[in-house]
């Protein structure tokens, strides 16, 4: 494992986000989803990144349980299977470890396994978790709540994100 800083990983993150990287979460099982939104900077004094769960994933109970998480960042573009499973299919439904071929690596400081396909790592404690109030929300975004798929089917669009801030307490990439 190379560490890398934060500041270095940023722009990597970003660039990387539209196409998806991986959120991993630990709580009944290991368990990985697809995120093309998020957030990395500096807040309390601290580095950390947000990350915006909807309500109804199977992402937000693994959380809840066990507020850690890792995120994996390809460098080297998506890898279509990992693509798939991790972005279309819930974790309530199959084992994603074993369904999308990943190898997992022990982190160093939490509990939730980084991914060795997509190697750059950062190694997340949750600080603070907010249901987002669409009452506050600029109108030209509401229409990323149309409200016509249910909360559990896997488009669900109709319930709200949650926004987990999270301090980034290791970066690196795996060899
Ligand atoms: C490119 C891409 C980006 C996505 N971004 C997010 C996101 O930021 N937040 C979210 O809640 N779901 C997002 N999803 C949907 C989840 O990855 C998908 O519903 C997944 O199956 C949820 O897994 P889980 O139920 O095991 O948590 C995205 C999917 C794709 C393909």
């Amino acid at each position: 494992m190379k560490d890398i800083k934060v500041s270095e990983v940023a722009p990597k993150m970003i660039e990387a986000l539209p196409k998806g990287i991986l959120l991993n979460s630990k709580s009944d099982k290991f368990n990985s989803m697809v995120i093309g939104w998020g957030v990395i900077g500096v807040n309390w004094s601290t580095p950390i990144v947000t990350v915006f769960v909807r309500e109804h994933r199977y992402t937000r109970h693994q959380l809840d349980e066990n507020p850690e998480f890792t995120l994996s960042i390809p460098l080297e573009g998506v890898n279509p299977t990992i693509q798939h499973v991790c972005g279309s299919i819930s974790g309530r439904d199959v084992d994603k470890e074993k369904e999308a071929n990943l190898t997992l690596v022990d982190a160093r400081k939490v509990s939730v396994p980084a991914v060795k396909e997509y190697p750059l790592t950062l190694e997340c404690k949750i600080i603070q978790k907010q249901p987002m109030d669409l009452s506050t929300l600029d109108a030209t975004f509401l229409k990323y709540y149309p409200k016509d798929v249910d909360g559990l089917d896997i488009g669900s669009n109709q319930d709200t994100h949650i926004a987990y801030t999270a301090e980034i307490v290791a970066s690196y990439i795996i060899d």
